[in-house]
């Protein structure tokens, strides 16, 4: 534990913490079949979060929470890990597994330094999990160092614009002003809690992705449907129509 990074032992105590508050989303997500995804609930058939034919495909979640994206990837026929640095949420997700009679691996670490061999999967995923609790300049070389040649990376987190635009005291919705500046974010600490997020521009995620041996596939801007809605108050359905409230990247592995 003293061993882990500032940052992670942070989010740890964090995650740990919070984990009570993310079961029954869990229970909800692991009983679809059909994904959706983020806030704001975007069906598959719009995101494209998974590569076609999964099936014997060995895969990976990165900050995998409740492991509900895991048990879709089961569901298809991945040979699926989940790795999470909270022991809480893992319970749940343990729990979860039993329920619905699934068993893959879950992993109790940091997803910065994944207990595997280089190149053992073909794919990896994060859904607002490591992409945005870890440290990029960490993650995502290790991410790419799991990865086989022409392996896939997807994730999805909060959108660069909307990091810029959201207000920094709680339960407070982004506006229509940039409230902070976009060169040189990197490490955010809001001052509601004691967590640690990462947010990069999208010229350093390009910078960062490439130089790790990626090649960029696509950025996809989540736009909400119309009668859309979610519970968290950070933004609201009228700004999210007008501007990308999240972000999903995918590149490959040359
Ligand atoms: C919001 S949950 C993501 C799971 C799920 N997709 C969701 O949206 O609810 C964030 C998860 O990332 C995990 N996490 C944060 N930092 C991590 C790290 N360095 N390594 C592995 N998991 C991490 C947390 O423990 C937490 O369970």
């Amino acid at each position: 534990m003293n061993r882990l990074p500032e940052h992670v032992r942070r989010n740890r105590a964090h995650w740990d913490q919070l984990a009570a508050n993310y079961v029954s989303a869990g229970e909800h997500r692991w009983a679809i079949d059909v994904p959706n995804w983020g806030i704001w609930s975007v069906p598959e058939s719009e995101v494209r979060m998974f590569p076609d034919n999964l099936a014997g495909k060995d895969v990976i979640e990165l900050g995998c929470g409740t492991a509900y994206v895991s048990s879709w990837l089961a569901h298809r026929g991945a040979r699926v890990v989940g790795i999470d640095n909270s022991e809480q949420q893992l319970t749940t997700a343990r729990r979860l597994q039993r329920e619905h009679g699934l068993d893959f691996p879950l992993i109790h670490g940091n997803a910065e330094a994944v207990p595997y061999p280089d190149a053992s999967f073909d794919f990896a995923i994060s859904e607002y999990g490591v992409c945005l609790w870890a440290d990029p300049y960490r993650w995502v070389p290790e991410a790419a160092r799991l990865l086989r040649p022409g392996g896939r990376l997807h994730f999805l987190v909060n959108a660069f614009l909307l990091t810029l635009c959201v207000p920094a005291e709680d339960d407070c919705a982004a506006g229509d002003r940039l409230l902070r500046p976009a060169f040189g974010i990197y490490r955010v600490e809001w001052p509601t809690d004691d967590s640690v997020e990462f947010h990069l521009s999208h010229g350093n995620w390009i910078a960062l992705l490439r130089r790790s041996g990626f090649e960029i596939e696509d950025l996809v801007e989540i736009r909400p449907g119309a009668d859309a809605k979610t519970t968290y108050p950070f933004v609201t359905l009228e700004w999210a129509r007008q501007w990308p409230s999240e972000e999903v990247w995918k590149a490959r592995k040359r």
